[in-house]
């Protein structure tokens, strides 16, 4: 097996950042980072709007809101008009969830790579209207080909109200072939929720690719958007059944204003998001997505080998452009989510590198990000001190 090669840096990148240098930051995924310039893109929203709140609400923010959701949609591949701004995936998921109008007897499926705080939304939602919630196993080293034969031995058609399922996942850190899965769903007629928290920025693959009757996406965390900034996509025959968490004064417009005007918010984070793709084109998209992926290739070799696996031990993300992987720990490590977070907030504490600790199928995993702000002398450093921190348990 060749070792991957670190990529050559993308000169100035890291100083597009106001991070902390004294720290590794190697979980873009989790919250990633807001460049500097979007920070001031936002700021100089906000000084409009404090200048004088009144016109900044009243004077045509419904029209600059929508003119925001055209630019990422077309960026994203997504339909304009099936395009509603979200404050967060999270967001998105529940109000998806709650205008199913679930029932006793329906089910949600689900697999057991999905995102914690989604199970729980789906769980919540399940407690209320008297649904089943069901989790299909999917091993890690399954094929792409052995993901789309699991889920149609799990589909019930009639039954299964709702297909959830991730396009890249958290915890894994692997590509689902969403495509193929909604495809086959269709054939059920199931509908599908993609869950692609990570997608945007990261991935090429259009969201019009991918098929889904529900898409949600966050540009808070690839796409160098201020905090607060999502999309959720919806096919035609769900637009007018889609109902926000909170109603508001556009209401009665429909989809999607109805979901995006939340009563008296900050919604400069929504107004400054394009700047967030203009950083991404202007160090070029292509560069950046090939950049990342080779360092989390490269990281994910480095910190493996220091810590005993073997190359084929390491889990492939099932796609070239997959930008976080993952390392399996040593055996009793972090394998609950408690174990997890204490040796995360360690390894925080004591090397200075900020990294996702996760507890996956009862086994302790760590995943590392690469973006254009790192380095590969970062990932060479945490393998050459976490071993001896992991031995002093
Ligand atoms: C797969 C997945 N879904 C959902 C989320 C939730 O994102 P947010 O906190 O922005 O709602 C995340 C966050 O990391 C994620 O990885």
């Amino acid at each position: 097996m060749s070792v991957p090669q670190p990529p050559e840096p993308i000169p100035g990148a890291r100083l597009l950042f106001s991070l902390d240098p004294a720290v590794s930051h190697l979980n873009h995924g989790s919250f990633g980072a807001v460049p500097i310039g979007v920070q001031r893109a936002q700021q100089r929203l906000r000084d409009e709007m404090e200048a004088n709140p009144l016109r900044f609400f009243t004077q045509g923010l419904v029209d600059r809101v929508a003119h925001t959701r055209r630019h990422l949609a077309t960026f994203l591949g997504a339909d304009p008009d099936g395009t509603a701004l979200v404050g967060n995936a999270t967001t998105g998921v529940a109000v998806v969830l709650q205008s199913l109008g679930l029932r006793a007897g329906d089910e949600i499926l689900s697999t057991d790579h999905g995102y914690g705080a989604v199970s729980f939304s789906i769980q919540r939602e399940c407690r209320r209207t008297g649904a089943e919630s069901r989790v299909l196993p999917i091993p890690l080293a399954a094929t792409d080909e052995e993901i789309v034969q699991a889920v149609r031995a799990a589909l019930r058609p009639g039954r299964t109200r709702l297909l959830v399922v991730d396009q890249l996942t958290s915890a894994t850190a692997r590509l689902f072939p969403v495509a193929a899965i909604v495809g086959l769903a269709r054939e059920h007629g199931v509908p599908v929720l993609v869950d692609a928290a990570h997608v945007p920025g990261m991935l090429s693959a259009t969201v019009a690719s991918v098929g889904a009757d529900f898409w949600v996406g966050n540009l808070h965390k690839w796409g160098y958007a201020p905090r607060g900034t999502a999309v959720l996509v919806v096919a035609p025959p769900w637009r007018d059944r889609i109902e926000p968490l909170v109603v508001s004064w556009e209401q009665e417009t429909g989809f999607p204003a109805r979901l995006e005007w939340q009563a008296t918010l900050d919604y400069t984070s929504w107004l400054a998001a394009p700047a967030g793709l203009f950083t991404l084109r202007s160090l070029g998209v292509d560069r950046v997505r090939a950049h990342n992926a080779a360092l989390a290739a490269y990281a994910q070799r480095v910190v493996g080998d220091a810590l005993g696996v073997a190359p084929t031990h390491l889990p492939d993300p099932g796609g070239p452009e997959v930008a976080m992987r993952i390392i399996p720990l040593p055996p009793g490590i972090a394998t609950t989510i408690d174990g997890a977070r204490a040796l995360q907030q360690r390894i925080a504490e004591r090397l200075a590198t900020e990294v996702a600790v996760m507890a996956w199928n009862d086994q302790g995993w760590l995943r590392l990000c690469g973006q254009v702000y790192n380095s590969p002398d970062e990932y060479e450093r945490l393998a050459v001190r976490l071993p001896p921190l992991l031995a002093q348990r």
